[in-house]
């Protein structure tokens, strides 16, 4: 039986300025339920400001489609409710409180508190080291540790769709494995991923589609594997 794809996320010709620059030029993408898509781009190219303009973050144009209906400069705050949540740049902690409460605070606006524990317990079985750090203040700990407190605190909103972005940040190679790994096993339990990224062997480690954005434009999308050849000659070999 063919397996039936619903789509969760579509944006429409999107268009972000900042004064006069255009930093977003219609960029149109797609995400569907249960699929991880990966936007693929160089510093400066775009990536933050479409993870904005879908948060509410950023005033853009065109449209954006969740689950059917257009979202498009909703608040922040509403479009949180509907179960688009991001994990920042720069993990964006509360850096002077403890891992356990920088978990809880990402899920203020839930009101099913047995839902919260189990999803507590989920975070801690995706990240043993967080549990066993729990009391620990934030800012004393690793920038791969910091990275995983992000991610957590984004799960325990119980996200429809996550957004990361560039969660392979400053950090080393074995750390971006573990990190890798974990958001796997968020992608398992059937959470649709939008992850923008840097790193190709990240994006073509976890990515079903991927989109290339270059200076605030999408120059190419495909599956990983019609993009492999292309992504290794262009940045592997560079
Ligand atoms: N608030 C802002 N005001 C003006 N320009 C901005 C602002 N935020 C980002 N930019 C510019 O938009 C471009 C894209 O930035 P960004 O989305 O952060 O790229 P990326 O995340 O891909 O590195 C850059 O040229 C950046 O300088
Ligand atoms: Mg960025």
């Amino acid at each position: 039986m063919e397996k039936k794809v619903k789509q969760m996320l579509e944006t429409r010709n999107v268009e972000v300025k900042y004064e006069k620059a255009v930093i977003l030029h219609n960029v149109s993408i797609k995400v569907n339920e249960r699929e991880t898509v990966a936007v693929l781009g160089p510093n400066g190219a775009g990536k933050t400001t479409l993870l904005r303009a879908i948060t509410g973050l950023a005033p853009a144009s065109g449209e954006i489609i969740f689950n059917g209906e257009n979202i498009i400069n909703l608040s922040p705050h509403k479009i949180v409710e509907k179960g688009i949540v991001m994990c920042p740049e720069h993990r964006r902690l509360f850096r002077d409180m403890s891992v356990e409460d920088n978990l809880r605070l990402g899920a203020f606006l839930r009101k099913d508190g047995d839902g919260i524990e189990s999803d507590l317990d989920f975070v801690f079985k995706l990240f043993p080291r967080l549990e066993e750090r729990r009391d620990q203040i934030v800012k004393t700990m690793s920038g791969g540790e910091q990275q995983m407190v992000a991610i957590g605190r984004a799960l325990m909103a119980k996200p429809k769709l996550l957004l990361l972005d560039e969660p392979s940040i400053g950090l080393a190679p074995i750390i971006i494995e573990a990190i890798t790994d974990s958001i796997k096993r968020i992608k398992e339990i059937g959470t649709t991923i939008l992850l923008v990224e840097q790193n190709v062997h990240m994006a073509l480690d976890l990515a079903d589609r991927i989109y290339i954005l270059s200076r605030g434009r999408i120059e190419r999308e495909g599956t990983k594997d019609e993009l492999y050849d292309e992504l290794e000659k262009a940045y592997l070999e560079a």
